[in-house]
């Protein structure tokens, strides 16, 4: 059947109509019409897939990427940054319409650095002597060379792997932000495992560490943070410091006595913005982040910081006299039970980073019954994807 693209949806994919059903059509855009065939056919909408464009947008550009619409990772290759930019202020703006009524003019021009080579880490599937990613909606692996989100380095090393597989199940591969340092974890066979010694800082095979050295450095700004092969770290190399920078111009210079740092991950954003506050606390619930955050602490040698190791939810209401309280929470949120004790800490600020708008929306329309949202700042920390991250400030309504 044929059908004429309407607009986007949130994960980058075309709407159109067809007998006042809503489709959703992978790959094309505003204006384009399309030949579609269905590929599952719901109650309430259709997913359809294109076969040929009749018309084709003005705006779409040549996919560089070879496995491109085959790979799961990328849904954005066929639209240009700057419209990728606007595709991601538009969402923000339709989802906070959709599910607040906070003003959408509160929003920030988006934060954006470049398109490919951004990512620090990437993880790669092994089966049958094939490593690479997984196929889109699918567990069969298509075999890679080469991506273009990673790093020039972190694509050495996929080359290398490459040469070495003798039945590699996992391979994960993460670098410092400027590229210099490398950390190699292996599950399953290499048929030259000291050719990866030789090309990294840190090497694991089967949960082995083979080299002298367990965890890669990172500097963000005038702070360096060590992560393990199992901690969390925000993996855009350049945009983070531009993330980080925003929560500290919230901090910075205001006199705030103690500042929350919830799910802190590897403490980064807590040690950032410790140098404009009597006391941090962070908690996060992986033990490598907090084993990671506490040696973070003694490499930047800052005493005003402590980190609790468990869920936020069962600490949160032992939690009281803080002025600031970051939240960076995963993409399911915050939890009823957070929010509620948010409330009742009180603080004059909370700094939301968050990776999905959705979640965000709802937790910013429980959250405004008592706080004013004073703006969202996007940062493109995933540029070719659909995702965005976000950094939303909310300051107490007296
Ligand atoms: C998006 S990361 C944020 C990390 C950190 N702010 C940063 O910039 O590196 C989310 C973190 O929340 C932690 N986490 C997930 N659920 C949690 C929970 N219920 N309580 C505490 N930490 C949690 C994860 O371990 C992860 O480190």
């Amino acid at each position: 059947m044929e059908l004429k693209i309407e607009k986007l949806d949130n994960y980058g994919r075309g709407i159109a109509y067809f007998n006042d059903k809503i489709c959703f059509v992978e790959n094309a855009l505003p204006g384009e019409i399309v030949q579609v065939e269905i590929e599952k056919e719901y109650k309430k909408y259709i997913e359809a897939k294109v076969i040929s464009y009749k018309k084709v947008a003005p705006n779409r550009i040549k996919e560089e990427c070879p496995y491109s619409n085959v790979c799961g990772g990328c849904q954005l290759n066929h639209i240009c940054y700057d419209d990728e930019n606007k595709f991601k202020e538009e969402k923000v703006r339709d989802i906070l319409k959709k599910f607040t009524n906070i003003s959408t003019n509160i929003i920030k021009p988006i934060a954006s650095h470049e398109r490919d080579y951004y990512r620090n880490k990437i993880i790669l599937h092994g089966k049958d002597g094939v490593l690479g990613l997984y196929q889109k909606k699918s567990n069969e692996i298509i075999p890679i060379i080469e991506c273009l989100l990673v790093n020039p380095k972190i694509n050495k090393i996929i080359h290398l792997l490459n040469k070495v597989n003798n039945g590699i199940d996992e391979a994960i591969i993460k670098t410092s932000n400027d590229n210099n340092q490398v950390m190699i974890s292996v599950k399953g066979k290499v048929r030259d495992s000291s050719l990866l010694l030789q090309n990294s800082d840190v090497f694991i095979l089967n949960g082995k560490c083979i080299s002298q050295k367990k965890c890669i450095e990172t500097q963000i700004g005038n702070k360096v943070y060590q992560e393990g092969i199992d901690s969390f770290f925000q993996v855009n190399n350049t945009l983070t410091k531009s993330l980080y920078d925003e929560v500290f111009s919230q901090i910075k210079g205001k006199n705030y006595q103690n500042v929350l740092d919830l799910y802190c991950g590897t403490g980064t954003i807590g040690i950032y913005v410790s140098s404009e506050c009597q006391k941090v606390i962070g908690i996060d619930c992986n033990i490598s982040n907090v084993l990671d955050a506490k040696n973070n602490k003694i490499l930047n040698q800052i005493n005003n910081i402590e980190f609790i190791y468990d869920k936020v939810e069962n600490q949160i209401d032992k939690i009281k006299d803080i002025d600031v309280i970051i939240v960076d929470p995963p993409r399911a949120g915050l939890d009823k039970k957070t929010i509620h004790y948010l409330k009742k800490i009180n603080p004059v600020k909370i700094i939301y980073v968050s990776c999905d708008p959705i979640t965000l929306a709802r937790d910013l329309k429980d959250l405004s019954e008592s706080y004013d949202i004073k703006y969202i700042r996007l940062f493109n920390m995933f540029p070719r994807t659909y995702h965005v991250e976000t950094v939303s400030v909310l300051t107490r309504r007296n």
